[in-house]
């Protein structure tokens, strides 16, 4: 017979040892507290990609006016870069471009035997009046583009009832300064001129049609500098 037999107090602590011993053998591996350093380190993430999603919130080109200030990513969430209406509708036209590249591509190189070049086109840069209507109502029939005869295999469908003036004109500044390509503006203004002047068309337009505007500009209010 021990002596702890007569000492009830250290039953009492043999028991609690047996409770403690249990209470950490009862924690999975890996259930262990994370250490302080993994801790840290998301913490760090964390506010990383916190500021990301601030400086970046607000550049939806949607919400901007069509002639003003935006954030520019570049200047890291720093002061607003003023950038000129020109290239406003640059920034927005690449977008509104959206609508035509599935057919024109990307490159404005479009496909042989199948869509027509926007890069290096008379038709992109040549007179507003004719581009306009090119894209409000669409274009059919054999076509010549910069010199050479085109056959599209399907018509241009028109893009007047689902593209607004702002992105018609944002797509067609683009179009005319991208890829090579250098010519004037063209305003949602302008665009809101052919719109009513064509409003009781609806058929496509053909190339003999529209000479009469290969050369032509609507008046409008486009910045002379861009
Ligand atoms: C569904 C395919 C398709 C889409 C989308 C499309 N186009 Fe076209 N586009 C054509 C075809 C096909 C022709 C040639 C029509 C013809 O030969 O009569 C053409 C011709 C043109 C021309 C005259 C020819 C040339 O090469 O310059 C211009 C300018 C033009 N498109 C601009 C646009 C713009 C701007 C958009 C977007 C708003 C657009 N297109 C969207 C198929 C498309």
């Amino acid at each position: 017979m021990s002596d702890q037999h007569f000492n009830p107090d250290n039953t009492d602590l043999d028991r609690l040892h047996g409770a403690v011993k249990r209470e950490k053998a009862d924690l999975p591996p890996g259930s262990e507290p994370a250490p302080m350093w993994v801790m840290f380190l998301g913490f760090i993430a964390a506010v990383l990609a916190g500021g990301q999603m601030g400086s970046f919130s607000g550049y939806g080109l949607e919400s901007v006016p069509t002639y003003g200030a935006i954030q520019d990513p570049r200047s890291g969430g720093g002061p607003q870069v003023q950038l000129s209406p020109f290239e406003l509708a640059m920034k927005k036209g690449e977008t509104a471009y959206g609508t035509c590249n599935g057919c024109h591509q990307a490159t404005g190189l479009g496909t042989p035997g199948a869509f027509p070049p926007l890069a290096g086109s008379d038709w992109a840069t040549g007179g507003t009046e004719r581009l306009i209507r090119v894209v409000l109502h669409g274009l059919s029939g054999q076509i010549t583009v910069s010199g050479k005869p085109f056959t599209a295999p399907a018509p241009m469908p028109g893009w007047g009832a689902t593209m607004t003036d702002d992105d018609i004109a944002n797509a067609l500044t683009y179009v005319r300064n991208s890829w090579g390509n250098k010519a004037s503006m063209v305003t949602p203004d302008m665009v809101a001129k052919v719109r009513g002047t064509e409003k009781a068309r609806s058929a496509a337009w053909t190339q003999a049609e529209l000479e009469p505007y290969s050369k032509k500009d609507v008046a409008g209010d486009a910045p002379p500098a861009q």
